[in-house]
């Protein structure tokens, strides 16, 4: 049967799916749902349409349209939506969890509790509330290091951390108060001191096949410093670990991995289907999870699917039919480095609709569009982060040099990271590992 594939979504992250599913020789159509005119992704498919994609009816009726096969979900969205479980209801193979087993990335105080109840290790101290009640004492009971969560989909801004963003207890219960009079459910928890990295899994419901470790960089500005983003750049190793992560770390990350999969398997009766982001800590006492996402990073989907050696239908077929464990998934021995260029202004006050000119990129493999939009047969920004870059080289350090001269190359009024994935940059990931020791 010809693939038919359907892939919903439309950054730089849906770009790296669709390139991948392109390389395979397998006979295919894939059709891409959108919400803008990425011109890398209506380049590579047979349509590319603009809409609602969060809406299940809309994308199901879409999907039958066009006589979809397969389908796969690249943003978050979509998913706490139960469109996976509006496809499958159709009979169309789905990569992405269905809305229950999604609540891993929708609800802080779901995960921190399948943590607790099926004693998967990297969980911390944690309290859920929605009124003040308690609040103030757990607080003192944390001390200084503490996090407070809004627990829902808050596009990364929920999330406030002392020391970083939070300064006193009163400005914590400040924002607890905030949340209470919002009707908000709410997780303190025990602020980690560490390194993260990113882990994906493909998950087949039973079967894990681990992807390499990548660590993003979520400020806006150099020397991570600057208001959050959605990711400003990535890197990863030719060895699949990163510089600053024993064999034990990346061990430690597989395991939760593997146990959380088994435990909402356990809690629903049914696998998790798609794509497992651990999003964790290495810290003085071991890896700690700091969240899961249910999807593909952005930007990490660029680093690692830039590597992936396997075909990436066979491996999303094997996902959807619970075959992955006959399946060899590979990726070559090299290391990637990602950089974002973003609007000026990003993310606060971006400039929006301004011609930007990508002419300049020597390897057009290695970029993907992201909010960008075409507007009057010119490509302008969107708002939001613009294009990607990805060098791929036998060294982080050359993986680097080539992402840095790429990016550099895209004019508009943008700009980038320049330290990411340089080698003070790493080397300054390995000193803090080993300050915390
Ligand atoms: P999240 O939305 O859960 O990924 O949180 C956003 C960011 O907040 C993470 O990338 C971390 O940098 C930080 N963060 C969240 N939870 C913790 C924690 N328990 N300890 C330290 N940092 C955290
Ligand atoms: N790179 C962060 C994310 O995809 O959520």
């Amino acid at each position: 049967m010809k693939n038919k594939i359907l892939v919903i979504g439309s950054g730089a992250r849906e770009q790296a799916i669709i390139r991948a599913f392109d390389r395979s020789p397998k006979e295919k159509e894939i059709y891409c749902l959108a919400s803008n005119m990425n011109p890398g992704i209506a380049e590579l498919c047979d349509e590319i349409l603009i809409g609602n994609f969060n809406e299940p009816d809309f994308v199901v009726n879409y999907a039958k349209e066009i006589g979809a096969n397969l389908a796969i979900i690249g943003p978050e969205n979509p998913l706490a939506n139960g469109v996976a479980d509006a496809l499958l209801d159709v009979g169309i193979k789905v990569v992405g969890p269905k809305k229950d087993l999604a609540q891993l990335e929708t609800s802080k105080a779901f995960t921190r509790n399948l943590l607790k109840e099926y004693e998967i290790p990297g969980g911390p101290i944690y309290k859920i509330f929605n009124s003040m009640n308690g609040v103030a004492d757990f607080l003192n009971e944390l001390g200084e290091n503490y996090v407070v969560k809004y627990d829902g989909l808050a596009g990364g801004k929920g999330v406030k951390v002392s020391g970083d963003h939070l300064h006193s207890h009163e400005k914590a219960l400040a924002y607890c108060t905030e949340l209470v009079n919002n009707d908000g459910e709410f997780v303190i928890e025990e602020k980690f001191i560490g390194e993260e990295f990113s882990l994906m899994s493909f998950c087949d419901g039973e079967t894990l096949k681990h992807m390499p470790a990548v660590q993003d960089h979520k400020r806006a500005y150099e020397g991570d410093t600057g208001p959050n983003t959605g990711g400003m750049g990535t890197y990863s190793d030719a060895n699949h670990s990163l510089p600053f992560l024993t064999k034990d770390d990346i061990a430690e990350a597989h395991e939760i991995n593997i146990k959380t999969a088994k435990a909402v398997k356990d809690k629903f009766g049914e696998g998790y289907k798609g794509i497992l982001y651990g999003g964790f800590m290495a810290t003085a006492s071991g890896v700690k999870l700091i969240e899961y996402n249910a999807r593909f990073g952005d930007p990490e989907a660029m680093n690692v699917l830039s590597l992936l050696e396997s075909d990436f239908i066979e491996l999303c077929h094997g996902i959807a039919d619970g075959t992955l464990k006959n399946m060899n998934v590979s990726f070559e021995n090299k290391a990637t480095v990602c950089k974002y260029a973003v609007p000026e202004g990003y993310p606060d006050n971006p400039v929006k609709g301004e011609p930007i000119d990508v002419s300049g990129v020597s390897n057009t493999d290695g970029l993907f569009y992201a909010s960008v939009d075409i507007q009057n047969g010119k490509l302008v920004e969107a708002g939001s982060r613009t294009v990607a870059v990805v060098g791929v080289a036998d060294t982080i350090s050359k993986a680097e040099s080539i992402a840095e001269k790429e990016v550099s190359s895209v004019s508009g009024p943008l700009f980038h990271r320049t330290d990411i994935g340089t080698d003070e940059v790493i080397q300054k990931r390995i000193n803090h590992m080993k300050l915390i020791q």
